[in-house]
């Protein structure tokens, strides 16, 4: 029996958002244990922050760079890191945590720019280092059901993808108020050169990807910021072009009022068409020409082997958004362990998002950016 991992995790103190979705998923399959941390942006608000979580105190550290340096040194010294600040800092850190021989887990958007997240890639292949990209929808089981049909051909060939990641809790000049979250998103030194199209329209440019393997060739985008003041947009409207003749739309918004977490994706071939929406994620409907629709249900008949092993309980208790994120978190460890122990590559591993996603995420909102600020369409 191999002994459990081990994770530090930089962010993610008590006061932040997504640090505790990350934690309650590792710990849903105790996939590793989380043993140290710099939890904060102030050492006192880090070690304060450590010790709400229990965490011992010789490895609760008030800097990242305190962090990789005296881990380092230990003979048990943490099997990976987990980056879960805000965007301007994920650079920085990774590039720290993959010099300092650590395997990184960091949310997206990667980086500020394209360049950053290759340089990354790069560091990671020489230093033959996990990086891994936390697109968390990619874990549920009816995405990797999607994608499989997609793959095994269950669609025919496939013409247009509609993709829609929509929220409301920036239809209101939130940032004025305080709020934490919202401050740091609206203001481009750390959210990076996108506002919605950066927080969740890389969550969808990277659903269609993951779910139908095509390459966006270009991309024609609108930007909006319907709120007064916003150097950032918290509307976007884009067009895509697929390599192989492929057509598609995203629609990534934040000032959509009443909508919470609405993402949700089309896919159309010439045989057959899919819709899965994150906000009843058991199901994906699948309808092919001149039939009435049918649902795949999550650990229902007739699913893929990717569906399979990505489900936990049986059909008809509902499973969401923290087993899909722990699905991400099985797939990561099995992937550091074949790269510790040479063991096989598993069908987990090989599903879960790396740095050159998370790089194409980044490029996406480059282009997006440019293309709307020239008023035409951009090549990728
Ligand atoms: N995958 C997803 O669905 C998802 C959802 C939400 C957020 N995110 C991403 O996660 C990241 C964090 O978002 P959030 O909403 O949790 O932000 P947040 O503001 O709630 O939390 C950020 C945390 O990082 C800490 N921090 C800042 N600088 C630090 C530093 N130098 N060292 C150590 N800690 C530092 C802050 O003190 C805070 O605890 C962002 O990149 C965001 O885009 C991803």
């Amino acid at each position: 029996m191999s002994r459990p991992m081990t994770y530090a995790m930089i962010g993610g103190g008590t006061d932040a958002f997504i640090g505790e979705v990350h934690r309650r998923a590792i710990a849903l399959d105790n996939t590793a244990v989380l043993v140290a941390g710099a939890l904060s942006s102030t050492p006192e608000r880090s070690i304060q922050s450590a010790k709400q979580l229990g965490l011992c105190h010789d490895r609760s550290y008030g800097t990242y760079q305190e962090l990789f340096e005296r881990e380092q040194a230990r003979q048990d010294r943490v099997d990976f890191v987990v980056i879960v600040t805000p965007n301007d800092t994920h650079f920085p850190i990774a590039k720290a945590a993959l010099e300092y021989g650590f395997h990184v887990v960091m949310d997206k958007p990667s980086t500020h720019t394209s360049e950053q997240s290759q340089e990354l890639s790069e560091l990671a292949i020489k230093q033959n280092l996990l990086c891994c990209v936390t697109y968390n929808y990619t874990g549920y089981p009816m995405v990797r059901q999607a994608r499989a049909m997609v793959r095994d051909g269950s669609l025919g060939t496939i013409r247009k993808l509609i993709i829609e990641y929509h929220q409301g809790w920036l239809a209101t000049d939130l940032e004025s108020s305080g709020q934490k979250q919202a401050a740091w998103r609206v203001d481009p030194s750390r959210a990076g050169l996108g506002g919605a199209l950066g927080d969740i329209g890389t969550h969808a440019e990277n659903l269609g990807s993951f779910i139908t393997g095509l390459e966006v060739d270009s991309v024609y985008a609108e930007l909006n910021a319907f709120v007064p003041g916003r150097q950032l947009d918290d509307d976007a409207s884009v067009l895509l072009k697929y390599k192989h003749g492929a057509h598609g739309v995203i629609t990534a918004s934040q000032v959509c009022i009443g909508r919470g977490n609405g993402l949700s994706i089309r896919v159309y071939g010439d045989q057959a068409a899919i819709h899965w929406n994150q906000e009843s994620p058991d199901e994906l409907l699948y309808t092919q020409i001149d039939a009435n629709t049918m649902t795949y249900t999550r650990g229902g008949p007739g699913l893929s082997s990717d569906a399979q092993i990505s489900t936990r309980i049986p059909q008809g208790h509902p499973e969401g958004y923290l087993e899909a994120f722990a699905n991400i978190y099985r797939g990561v460890v099995e992937a550091i362990r074949t790269k510790r122990d040479g063991t096989p590559e598993t069908a987990l591993s090989q599903l879960i998002p790396t740095i050159k996603d998370g790089a194409q995420g980044v490029q996406f909102v480059e282009r997006c950016v440019e293309s709307a600020s020239k008023g035409c369409s951009i090549k990728f």
